[in-house]
């Protein structure tokens, strides 16, 4: 018996470093998957692997960007498995800079992939799921919905409105039998993370020392959080911007004391 047996889960950013690994998990634990993404390639080879390991899955090119893409994914998890219980806005892209150098056209595609994506996905499944009477809305927020750091404007402005978004969702649909929650992670060892250390600024042995446990975190660890909460094991849960971030959040050092190693 797998915690997803019978349900029907649509996943964004489905070919990226969280997406896949959830994707896989969310199979294992015997739900039917739709993996959506605009990455065409890395999307079909994963479906093909969940396929021949004798999952139910299916590839969609998805640009959250769009509501009438989104719609169309969504509708797709319907109409190709018969029912749709599990909804996971995890697609992600940003432009940084400094506050006043930021361009309108970036901040808005930001804003709107990370964001309005969400909105979208929540206008195309809540219907589905009020008709079944539940669901579960997962969405990726980040730490950077909880704090912020300096050049990021865009991407923690649109992590940390997903926060709210999210709970007003819960608000809105909880006596519908619809949860809604966000994760908030620290630094997940994906395609992002060897960007943001590309960058040169910082090692990912530095980014590595900041989190509680010394280390980074696997999206395997990630993907244990979202099956937790679009299961029905976390049935008491909803509202909430739950961190996997390996206590990256629980301190702020000022004295230099060094941590037990
Ligand atoms: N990796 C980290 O350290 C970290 C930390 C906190 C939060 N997150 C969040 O986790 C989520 C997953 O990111 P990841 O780390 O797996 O990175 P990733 O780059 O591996 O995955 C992101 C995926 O989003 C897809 N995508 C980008 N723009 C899209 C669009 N317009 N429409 C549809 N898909 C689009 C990409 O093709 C990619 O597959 C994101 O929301 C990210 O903000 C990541």
């Amino acid at each position: 018996m797998g915690s997803l047996d019978g349900k029907v889960a649509w996943v964004s950013g489905g070919s990226g470093g969280i997406g896949s690994a959830t994707l896989r998990r969310f199979v294992t634990e015997g739900a039917a998957v739709v993996c959506s993404d605009i990455d065409d390639e890395g999307g079909e080879k994963l479906v093909a692997e969940l396929r021949s390991a004798g999952g139910r899955a299916i590839y969609s090119h998805c640009d959250v960007s769009s509501l009438d893409q989104v719609k169309a994914s969504v509708d797709l998890a319907v109409s190709e498995f018969g029912r749709l219980d599990v909804l996971f806005n995890n697609a992600a892209t940003s432009t940084g800079g400094y506050v006043a150098d930021l361009d309108a056209e970036g901040w808005d595609h930001s804003l709107r992939v990370m964001l309005t994506a969400a909105l979208y996905g929540m206008k195309a499944a809540i219907p589905y799921m009020i008709e079944q009477g539940g669901g579960s809305i997962v969405s990726t927020s980040s730490i950077y919905g909880l704090v912020s750091n300096a050049g990021n404007a865009p991407y923690s402005t649109a992590k940390a409105g997903l926060i709210n978004l999210t709970r007003t969702a819960a608000l809105d649909y909880g006596r519908k039998g619809i949860r809604a929650n966000c994760i908030c992670p620290g630094a997940v060892e994906t395609p992002m993370l060897d960007a943001v250390v590309g960058m040169g600024l910082k090692s990912r042995e530095a980014i590595a020392d900041m989190h509680a446990l010394g280390r980074t975190i696997l999206p395997e660890e990630v993907a244990s959080l979202v099956l937790f909460l679009a299961s029905d094991e976390s049935s008491a849960i909803t509202g909430q911007a739950i961190p996997v971030d390996g206590g990256l959040l629980a301190g702020c050092d000022l004295t230099g004391v060094p941590p037990l190693s």
